[in-house]
């Protein structure tokens, strides 16, 4: 079974991270959505309401499921069997990024693979800290993020009514 990961904040899924998500889930067996808990950051959600998020955003995927991880990704790689890697880029600083990321979890562990995918131009600029800054000052998400944490948004940060 090939089986991969998909490891992010999440804090929330966008609609790029869902695009991606349908896109891994067709290559390979099983995809795992593994939401980091990093103890240092203050994330807009916890690690709960990310998986909750997640998992309602992706039900239509029979072979996706959502778990959490800590510390590093190639520990949880290695006892999870997993084969690949798969993390999006939407431009070059992104690549530069994960460059660094593949080769040090390379260096780190050679057991698996990272498996760059290109955002889709509809959602290449997309990002968790924007949607959150849009939402944040009252503007509207939609389109952005899928249905469910386009309603997490607004419970935390009610939208402008004119
Ligand atoms: O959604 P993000 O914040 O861009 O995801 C980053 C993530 C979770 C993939 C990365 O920070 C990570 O793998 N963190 C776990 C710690 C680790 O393994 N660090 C060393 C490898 S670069």
């Amino acid at each position: 079974m090939r089986r991969a990961v998909y490891p992010g904040s999440f804090d929330p899924m966008t609609m790029g991270h869902l695009d991606l998500v349908g896109r891994a889930a067709a290559l390979f067996d099983e995809l795992v959505l593994a939401v980091l808990h990093n103890p240092l950051k203050r994330p807009l959600f916890t690690v709960e309401e990310r998986m909750a998020l997640l998992k309602e955003s992706v039900r239509g995927y029979d072979n996706v499921r959502v778990d959490q991880f800590q510390g590093l990704l190639v520990d949880y790689v290695r006892t999870h069997q997993i084969s690949v890697i798969i993390r999006g880029v939407r431009e070059v600083s992104d690549f530069e990024n994960e460059l660094r990321m593949a080769q040090m979890n390379r260096h780190l562990y050679s057991g698996a693979e990272t498996v760059l995918l290109l955002t889709d131009p509809r959602y290449g600029y997309i990002s968790s800290t924007l949607v959150k800054d849009v939402a944040m000052h009252g503007g509207s998400v939609r389109g952005l993020v899928p249905e469910p944490v386009e309603r997490a948004l607004a419970s935390k940060f009610p939208p402008r009514t004119e």
